[in-house]
């Protein structure tokens, strides 16, 4: 029996207060710096020493570094929740180092928002640009952090316009820097008209100090900061109100336009005023598509998908931790939820909250939020949980892979145990395989190299295999579809020597560069070669 109207509503709407994010940004720009400043500003964690030294602030961020040390690969913490002003944040994971993965850009599917970290010195770079092309397939509000302002940078307008160029973005600067480099005094909240300065005059640790101002032509500016540095910013500030978009929630929520904070991660600027606006800002969680059907995160019945698994973090033990993203109703523990690709129930008796600092069993947990399901391989990526039968989310795609390798067998007898095994690791969602339509070779994709490494050992490990992984030659895989199954079939015909099957049976063309897939695309206008695969 269902719940009456009035009843319902208060079940179900604790999802509105939640914020489940990730951060995007190329290696270096400052992932990590922000992640902790932001748990420090949250007050989840509070001992500004624990985040100093790179290995401190690792194991801050995972207490599964033993794991990964010992093993010598890297699990990360794929998702921290903490609290902050009646908010729930939910923040996953991107690795964005050598740990690269499909992993990486999946997550992307199983957030509402994203903060785009740009160092101020390089602006947009590849990585960034990759996992922005991620959010756009779902147009996810994007929130823009340009961090490091207190280095030598690039020209603030030029950043900006990098963005909206680049990304076809409209920009609409939030907070700006008061200064630059060595000039750097604080910043000023456009939107607030408050100026953040230092606690003490080494311009670092920002929290807790905001001055109200009348407005940026407030004298008091040029007492807090000195009149030249104060000219320059008031005609930048003026510059920047006049050239840009101003804020708007609606073109922000619907990813078409991002606001814009300047800041300096590591001297704790405008971390605050983010972690502020990402709860005014960023959106709740969202209907979410499952085929032609929409559903609403205030759905009676329980559900959510997988985005994530991850194995081994016991080498003793073949377990897994699936990560799930809840999409509708309230779960509670023990409850039975069915998995729609093998129709059968699974009994959740241990779902685990990833808090910033421990992990605790969840006891309850609706749209929006991250449970950790551990299993012996009843999850797989892409599948969906619920208690209605037959649902099944969709906008999970595997994702073209861009390093490519054939998979040479130390002792070819074992050949049928090395498919077995590289079939089941690419269940986890990290790798893919493919079979050439001619020859005997095997290819494994994986979207960055570590993984590769990963796949070695534990071949070894798990499934007694030695192989190793040679370059074959191809760089770029791009599944075929088209209006019309003869062109593909066509096509794959004329070109043998370079199509591959993935583990679906689906055909893949493999191109030497992503130019040759261009170009391939270019003279085959009725075959569509795809960067992404929604599995069926
Ligand atoms: P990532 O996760 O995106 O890869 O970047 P991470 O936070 O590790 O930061 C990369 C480097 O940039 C670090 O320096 C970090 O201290 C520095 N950094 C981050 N934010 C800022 C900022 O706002 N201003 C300045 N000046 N530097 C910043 P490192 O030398 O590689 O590491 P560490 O030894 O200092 O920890």
């Amino acid at each position: 029996m269902s719940a009456p109207s009035h009843l319902k509503s208060h079940m179900t709407d604790a999802y509105l207060n939640r914020r489940t994010f990730a951060i995007i940004s190329h290696p270096d720009a400052g992932k990590t710096t922000l992640t902790e400043k932001l748990l420090l500003a949250s007050g989840a964690i509070r001992l500004a020493g624990e985040v100093k030294a790179k290995g401190d602030r690792r194991r801050a961020r995972s207490d599964w570094l033993a794991i990964e040390q010992k093993r010598g690969i890297s699990v990360t913490t794929s998702a921290m929740t903490f609290e902050h002003d009646g908010v729930l944040f939910n923040l996953l994971d991107t690795p964005g180092h050598e740990d690269f993965s499909e992993d990486t850009y999946r997550t992307l599917t199983a957030v509402d928002s994203a903060i785009m970290v740009i160092d101020a010195a390089k602006g947009i770079e590849t990585q960034t640009r990759k996992l922005f092309e991620v959010c756009r397939l779902r147009d996810i509000p994007i929130i823009t952090y340009i961090n490091k302002v207190d280095r030598e940078g690039r020209d603030l307008f030029e950043l900006l316009d990098e963005i909206a160029d680049q990304l076809a973005l409209d920009v609409s600067p939030q907070v700006w820097p008061l200064g630059t480099g060595g000039q750097f005094k604080g910043c000023y909240d456009l939107a607030h008209d408050h100026v953040l300065l230092p606690a003490d005059d080494d311009v670092s640790g920002a929290f807790g100090k905001t001055i109200e101002l009348d407005s940026v032509d407030d004298p008091r500016l040029d007492e807090l900061i000195g009149a030249d540095v104060a000219a320059e910013a008031r005609e930048e500030m003026e510059l920047a109100r006049e050239g840009y978009t101003p804020f708007d929630l609606k073109a922000f929520r619907e990813g078409t336009l991002t606001p814009v904070y300047f800041g300096s991660a590591l001297k704790e600027f405008t971390v605050a005023e983010l972690l502020r606006d990402i709860g005014k800002f960023a959106p709740p969680p969202g209907p979410q598509q499952a085929g032609a059907e929409e559903i609403s995160p205030d759905d009676d019945a329980v559900s959510g998908f997988v985005f994530k698994v991850q194995a081994n973090m016991d080498p003793n033990h073949r377990d897994r931790i699936a990560f799930v993203r809840i999409c509708s109703g309230r779960f509670k523990r023990g409850m039975k939820l069915k998995v729609t690709r093998t129709g059968k129930a699974l009994a959740i008796n241990a779902p685990i909250f990833f808090m910033a600092q421990d992990r605790q069993l969840a006891e309850e947990a609706v749209a929006g939020d991250i449970v950790g399901i551990p299993n012996h391989g009843a999850l797989g990526v892409g599948d969906t949980l619920s208690e209605r039968d037959g649902l099944k989310y969709t906008g999970l795609p595997d994702f073209a892979p861009e390093i490519i390798r054939r998979v040479r067998l130390d002792d070819p007898m074992k050949s049928k145990q090395m498919k077995r095994a590289m079939i089941a690791l690419a269940e986890e969602g990290a790798s893919q395989v493919f079979t050439p339509v001619l020859g005997a070779d095997f290819y494994v994709g994986v979207v960055g190299s570590l993984q590769l490494d990963v796949i070695e050992a534990r071949l070894i490990a798990e499934y007694g295999v030695a192989a190793t992984m040679e370059p074959c030659g191809y760089d770029t895989v791009r599944w075929l579809g088209g209006e019309n199954d003869a062109d593909v079939q066509n096509f794959v015909a004329k070109n043998q020597g370079a199509v591959a099957h993935d583990r679906y049976g689906a055909p893949v063309y493999l191109a030497r560069s992503q130019w040759e897939a261009g170009y391939a695309e270019e003279k085959n206008p009725r075959v569509k070669f795809l960067k992404t695969r929604e599995r069926t």
